[in-house]
């Protein structure tokens, strides 16, 4: 299932819907009153309209309390939350209630709980205990959902579907006999015969090879490494799968009300791999992400940027829903620290900057008791007296602020190729070297390019290169005959092509592209390769910049290409390390090490220099975070019924996806093209001033050249 089959099939049933009713930007989070008294729901309202809250997710993890026996339904209460929040003008996220089974239902029916690949069965007393392949556990879900479709399906607060929760999140993997049946299933549909499953998998290597699909398995533990075309098409399948009982739950959310868009909360970050969230986006509505720092990171700002990068691409480029993030401190992480002076205003509009239309958390109100009772809320332990509290109302008046930003676009010039496939296959066992991490080449040439205020778009392989002037391709181990050819014509037409080490080494099947390395781009880059040599864990090398380098090297020839840089010493001393060829009207780079910072910083100013590509600010102070949206008059996502007529609400449809929403719900954005924002972010401990012109938004006072952001502050310009 490739993600470029499934873009390609995108049609106009999936052109982006936005949660009905919701005015200007979303503001609010998960909410749990079943965990609380009357009294204090009833002061969660007042404290909701104090924060100026608009959207919440309500009934994520209801099913015990909703139907606290096998089909006895307990609705009333949550009958009463949703008419109060409708009375208090709150739009609500509705949970199918699937994310947790009750109980009762893993008691009566055992054979629904997940297995892990040595056997261990997963039991209750957590939450996601099921397996999702369960014919049991998908027929109870349904049920649940016709439920919810039904009963609140017209209820005047509902705004959008929220489907299970964080699919994949805690069993992303599932090895059980209703895994192997319906992997069995899947290898049927992708490969038709066994025998097209036997050369996929490279069967005849140590006597592999099956007689009937009958006898495949899910790779279980096994005595010795397993075969990686297995692992790989597990893992393709298991993303499938559970992509599958999405759009079951989402088929009967859309029959029951088809007037209400659907999602599910994704989990875009460098640390979630296991979902191909490219293939998932034609199904979402509108795509949503959850997205935690890691409280280890000193720069988890740049991640995070890089997250909600790849979630705008994951979108095709359309406003997305920040579905949860934390006020501070988390409660899963070895030592959570709670945020610094501003840092959850910051990383709210880091989100926003790069194409969030919403800002969510988990969750309102921080619980009292249960496994997430020391995780931050909007509203903490600490109630209203509480520098916590005071930044989620502020956060709400700024969000108010930046009404007018809804609906405008991020653009870029510069691409960065991301596939997760090729995460997974890069990451398998068995390779030259493992210690190589796919994020961490990913995030290397991505924290250049954000220190330098360049905006980048992330994309899959496969995807419209077109107009992009520079494109980089970090690590793409496992790469399609298409991807590459794409890639090679962005070179053709022009742009500066960036592909790093253990890149275009085999094919979708995992199989070796013969002839020498990087097979799928010898050609385009005019280099050969004769033998990967990975570096023990304390080996470095001298380039002939002064730079240095670690974990990879290679026997490398030029068949075309220019050495830019040579290593000086090392087992390949004189040789190659960083190469360019020019290709068409463009060029292509190759680098064959990992290089230090400061060689890595030379080469980007090279890439930027050759390819044009600038930053968003001619001059972008350090720590300082640049980016700019800009508001596209055109055909727009269908805000739905409701929707706030006069608000900015219209956008273009997608550049990447390709397809024009067409819709007749759209409204224009109510501001002339040509109008953008930008927003500065200052991470450091300095106040950062930079040129800018226009109306202050958070203040509205006139910039008229110069803007100067304090130390931790945030500002956004709405430039003419
Ligand atoms: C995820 C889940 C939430 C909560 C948060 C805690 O995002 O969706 O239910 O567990 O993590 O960070
Ligand atoms: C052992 C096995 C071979 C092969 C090599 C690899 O010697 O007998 O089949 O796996 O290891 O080093």
């Amino acid at each position: 299932m490739s993600s470029d089959a499934s873009r390609a099939t995108r049609h106009r049933d999936d052109a982006r819907r936005w949660p009905v009713g919701l005015e200007g930007l979303g503001y609010g989070g998960d909410y749990n009153p079943e965990q609380w008294p009357l009294e204090t729901q009833l002061e969660d309202l007042a404290l909701m309209r104090e924060a100026g809250v608009n959207l919440l997710s309500v009934g994520i993890f209801s099913w015990a309390t909703l139907e606290p026996r096998e089909g006895q339904y307990e609705l009333g209460w949550l009958d009463a939350v949703l008419d109060r929040l409708h009375a208090a003008g709150i739009r609500v996220a509705l949970a199918t209630a699937t994310a947790s089974p009750p109980p009762w239902l893993t008691r009566r029916h055992p054979e629904i709980l997940p297995q892990l690949a040595d056997g261990t069965v997963l039991h209750q007393g957590g939450r996601q205990a099921y397996r999702v392949s369960s014919p049991v556990y998908r027929r109870y879900a349904l049920r649940m959902t016709r439920l919810m479709a039904d009963h609140y399906g017209n209820h005047p607060a509902l705004a959008l579907w929220h489907v299970d929760n964080e699919l994949g999140c805690h069993v992303p993997h599932e090895y059980s006999d209703d895994s192997a049946a319906a992997f069995r299933d899947w290898l049927e549909a992708r490969y038709g015969t066994v025998a097209a499953l036997n050369a996929a998998w490279g069967t005849t290597f140590w006597s592999q090879r099956y007689d009937s699909f009958a006898e495949v398995l899910p790779p279980r533990t096994a005595p010795t490494y397993p075969n990686p075309t297995q692992h790989l098409d597990f893992a393709r399948f298991s993303s499938d799968e559970l992509l599958a009982h999405y759009r079951e739950l989402r088929d009967v959310l859309r029959e029951v009300t088809p007037h209400i868009p659907t999602t599910t909360n994704l989990m875009v970050s460098t640390r979630n791999k296991w979902m191909d969230y490219f293939s998932w986006a034609p199904d979402l509505d509108v795509v949503a992400n959850d997205h935690y720092l890691d409280a280890a990171d000193p720069e988890a700002h740049v991640e995070l940027a890089f997250s909600a990068d790849l979630t705008r691409g994951i979108a095709g480029g359309d406003p997305w829903i920040l579905m949860e993030h934390s006020t501070s401190a988390v409660s899963w992480q070895p030592r959570n620290r709670p945020k610094g002076p501003g840092e959850m205003l910051r990383n709210s509009l880091s989100h926003v900057a790069r194409g969030a239309d919403s800002v969510m958390f988990f969750q309102w109100r921080q619980s009292a008791a249960g496994a997430e009772k020391f995780h931050s809320a909007m509203l903490p332990h600490a109630g209203t007296d509480s520098d916590v509290w005071r930044g989620t109302v502020h956060l709400g008046e700024v969000l108010r602020r930046l009404a007018p930003v809804r609906g405008s676009r991020v653009r870029a010039d510069a691409a960065l190729v991301v596939d997760y496939p090729a995460w997974w296959a890069t990451e398998l066992d068995s390779h030259p070297s493992d210690a190589v991490h796919y994020t961490d080449q990913v995030m290397a040439w991505y924290r250049q390019l954000w220190r330098r205020g360049v905006t980048v778009d992330v994309v899959a392989p496969g995807a419209d290169l077109d107009g992009y002037r520079l494109v980089v391709v970090p690590t793409l181990y496992s790469v399609t005959d298409d991807a590459a050819a794409g890639i090679a014509r962005a070179a053709q037409a022009g742009a500066t092509v960036l592909v790093t080490y253990f890149s275009g080494i085999v094919d979708e099947h995992d199989h070796v592209r013969l002839g020498g390395y990087p097979g799928a781009f010898r050609e385009l880059l005019g280099i050969r390769s004769e033998e990967l040599h990975p570096l023990l864990a304390d080996e470095r090398l001298t380039l002939d910049d002064g730079s240095t380098a670690d974990l990879w090297s290679e026997h490398l020839h030029l068949a075309g290409a220019a050495a830019v840089r040579t290593f000086t010493d090392g087992p390949r001393a004189g040789g190659p390390a960083v190469t360019r060829n020019a290709a068409g009207a463009g060029a292509a780079w190759y680098v064959a090490t990992r290089l230090d910072d400061a060689g890595a910083s030379r080469v980007v100013d090279e890439l930027l220099a050759e390819s044009g590509v600038t930053p968003v600010l001619p001059v972008v102070p350090d720590g300082v975070e640049v980016v700019r949206r800009w508001a596209e008059p055109g055909p727009g996502v269908s805000p739905g019924a409701g929707a706030g007529a006069g608000s900015a609400s219209g956008t273009a449809s997608g550049t990447a996806s390709g397809t024009a929403s067409g819709s007749d719900a759209g409204t224009s954005s109510g501001v002339g093209a040509g109008t953008s924002y930008l927003f500065v972010i200052n991470h450091g401990s300095r106040d950062a001033t930079v040129p800018a012109r226009g109306v202050d938004l958070l203040t509205g006072a006139p910039i008229t050249g110069e803007l100067t952001v304090p130390a931790h502050g945030v500002a956004v310009v709405e430039e003419p």
